[in-house]
């Protein structure tokens, strides 16, 4: 997989080509498009069932159909930077899904989102979500079906509200979608510490990313609440 500092990049989502605007030369690491976003969507595209009519062949096994299966689903993005994740999701059938990020990052996420509007057919929902602000994290009315997030672990301090907001927002049945790369030991050592504590972590093997959108550092994984005990029970026969 090829990366680019270029102020542009394409993202094709299966006929449709997302163009977002990036600005690394910024002191914000949010309007930058950081290419776990495009891992993320271009696993999801492989795998995710198309929209309208299934043409793809029933004799391929496709493991990720159930999970991959967005109708009348919601969904939110936390910490969408450029919005590569949010907007390639919307294309692949996530149509009810809000960007989340912190406000100085906006005028880009908004740019972006505008400059894609004849792509999308619309603007998408937008919100800003600082993921320490229980009164903003209620105001988007939880639950969803899908939190998607990508390179969002990198800070120590906000790994402990990160995985906070993650669970507030997902739904008991629902499931996130991580694009991730390790960019700081320690935030990474609590990140998955933590985490390891509130989901089952499922890591999806290398080989079932995107060919030409995976590269060694990273990885998706998927997260789903973990089970209380008195639920586990109901589920034995
Ligand atoms: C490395 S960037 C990744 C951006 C985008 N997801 C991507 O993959 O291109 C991390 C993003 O997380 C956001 N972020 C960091 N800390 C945050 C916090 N405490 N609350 C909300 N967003 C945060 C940043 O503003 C930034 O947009």
């Amino acid at each position: 997989m090829k990366f680019t500092d270029s102020p542009v990049i394409e993202l094709p989502v299966h006929n449709a080509i997302l163009s977002i605007q990036q600005d690394n030369g910024s002191f914000h690491v949010g309007t930058s498009v950081w290419p776990c976003s495009l891992v993320l969507v271009k696993f999801a595209e492989r795998w995710a069932p198309l929209p309208g009519p299934n043409l793809r062949p029933t004799t391929t096994p496709n493991p990720y159909a159930q999970l991959l299966d967005f109708g009348s689903k919601r969904g939110v993005e936390l910490g969408a930077g450029c919005g590569a994740a949010g907007m390639g999701f919307y294309l692949l059938g996530l149509t009810d899904v809000i960007l989340t990020d912190i406000s100085p990052v906006m005028p880009a996420l908004k740019r972006n989102l505008k400059n894609n509007k004849s792509v999308l057919a619309k603007t998408l929902k937008h919100s800003v979500l600082y993921w320490n602000n229980a009164d903003q994290i209620k105001s988007l009315k939880p639950p969803y079906d899908f939190v998607l997030a990508t390179d969002v672990v990198y800070i120590e301090e906000s790994v402990g509200p990160l995985i906070s907001a993650m669970e507030a927002l997902v739904s008991d049945d629902g499931v996130i979608l991580l694009g991730y790369q390790l960019r700081s030991p320690e935030a990474h050592k609590l990140f998955w510490e933590m985490s390891e504590k509130v989901f089952e972590i499922e890591k999806v093997p290398h080989e079932d990313l995107h060919p030409e959108y995976a590269y060694e550092e990273a990885d998706v994984y998927i997260f789903r609440k973990k089970k209380k005990e008195e639920e586990k029970m109901e589920d034995i026969p």
